[in-house]
């Protein structure tokens, strides 16, 4: 069958299940990182109460979540733009904020390019280190910033993955701070996207974010909240600013159920803190599992996932494609830009489906399946 779409992204259990002829609820799906425990009772609830709205048009101004978020992180409502997951908000920035030359801090998350490109612009990049664990070059960053320029042109801005997908690596919200110092004095844009902050709370910028001219933070209702079904995502800016990007995007873009979701989701703080509980336990625990695997290297994370480098001679492709046959999915990250072959990202499950995946790696590379 005809594939529209490169497997640029994880989560497609639609696409293995048609190739392996199974229902779509038996594939294991490591290869998007969502929250184990499942959306929060509370969302449940929330769509039976209010199924009625299926049968009207959305909010389009989605008022009653903007409320909720406002208090969340009290800010004015008038700072959240609310999108159809934080995708479609990621497409609209580059006309919003007229930005025609983007510096995309690398290897990351694809979207930013992709969206540049796709609204007629360039996209450069900056490396982070393998040698380094790929650390955010915060020092190089600032340096690009404060001169405005990178690879000889200037450029309108940066995007930033914080924490960043695939490495999950992380730097301080001070350093954040000192980059959106920079940005503010040369009138250019910082784009922080933190669609994975909820796991590192003291690193998010974003309760600042509100009162930063020059800075857009962006977040997800789908990885912690675990609705990626719903696709909603926001962003927090200025007043002008999100206007700006309010304007760029299509009207009732974010379902009723969305809403209704996303909003039950962000009031239930006891399943935000189990959440939160189960997966410092959780990671720890699969992390020792991943670091016995032999000849295997696991970075640092600050997020729900691991990127993991495979031994030596051994090519992430044929792992993920073999694991993918047993209806195991996996993120091959082979052909992120500044990855390595042998570069594959696991997202954090239960207890045993992590075991499972991990005895199925080892099994393979037990196998010497090259
Ligand atoms: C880093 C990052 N940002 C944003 C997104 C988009 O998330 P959504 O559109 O579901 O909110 C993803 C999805 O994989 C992601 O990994």
């Amino acid at each position: 069958m005809a594939r529209l779409r490169a497997r640029l992204h994880g989560g497609d259990i639609y696409g293995a299940a048609r190739e392996l002829e199974r229902d779509p609820t038996e594939i294991l799906d490591f290869s998007a990182s969502i929250n184990p425990l499942g959306p929060s009772p509370q969302v449940w609830k929330a769509i039976t109460a209010f199924r009625h709205l299926l049968s009207h048009y959305p909010d389009p101004n989605c008022w009653d979540l903007r409320q909720a978020l406002a208090t969340f992180w009290r800010i004015d409502p008038e700072q959240i733009v609310v999108g159809n997951g934080s995708t479609e908000l990621i497409e609209a920035l580059p006309r919003a904020l007229g930005i025609h030359r983007l510096l995309v801090v690398q290897p990351t998350f694809s979207e930013y390019t992709a969206a540049m490109v796709r609204a007629g612009g360039q996209a450069t990049a900056l490396f982070a280190d393998r040698s380094d664990q790929y650390a955010i070059p915060i020092d190089r960053l600032c340096h690009v910033m404060e001169a405005g320029r990178h690879d000889g042109r200037s450029i309108d801005g940066i995007v930033l993955c914080h924490p960043n997908s695939p490495t999950g690596q992380a730097c301080s919200a001070e350093d954040i701070a000192r980059l959106a110092k920079a940005a503010r004095r040369r009138g250019l844009w910082l784009v922080i996207d933190e669609a994975f902050a909820e796991y590192c709370p003291d690193r998010s910028v974003l309760p600042h974010a509100a009162s930063w001219p020059h800075v857009v933070v962006l977040r997800s209702m789908t990885k912690f909240y675990a609705l990626p079904g719903l696709r909603v995502g926001y962003a927090v800016a200025t007043r002008i600013t999100t206007r700006r990007l309010q304007r760029q995007l299509p009207p009732w873009s974010v379902s009723a159920m969305g809403q209704v979701a996303a909003l039950a989701a962000v009031t239930d703080m006891g399943h935000a803190r189990k959440s939160l509980r189960f997966m410092e336990r959780e990671r720890e625990r699969l992390r020792a599992l991943l670091v016995a695997l032999p000849g295997c290297v696991v970075m640092p994370t600050q997020a729900n996932y691991f990127l993991l480098e495979l031994p030596r001679g051994r090519q992430a492709r044929d792992v993920t494609e073999q694991l993918r046959s047993t209806g195991l999915l996996i993120r091959d990250c082979s052909s992120v830009p500044g990855m390595n072959s042998r570069s594959i990202r696991l997202a954090v499950r239960s207890v045993q489906d992590n075991d499972r995946i991990v005895q199925a790696i080892a099994h393979l590379l037990h196998q010497g399946v090259s």
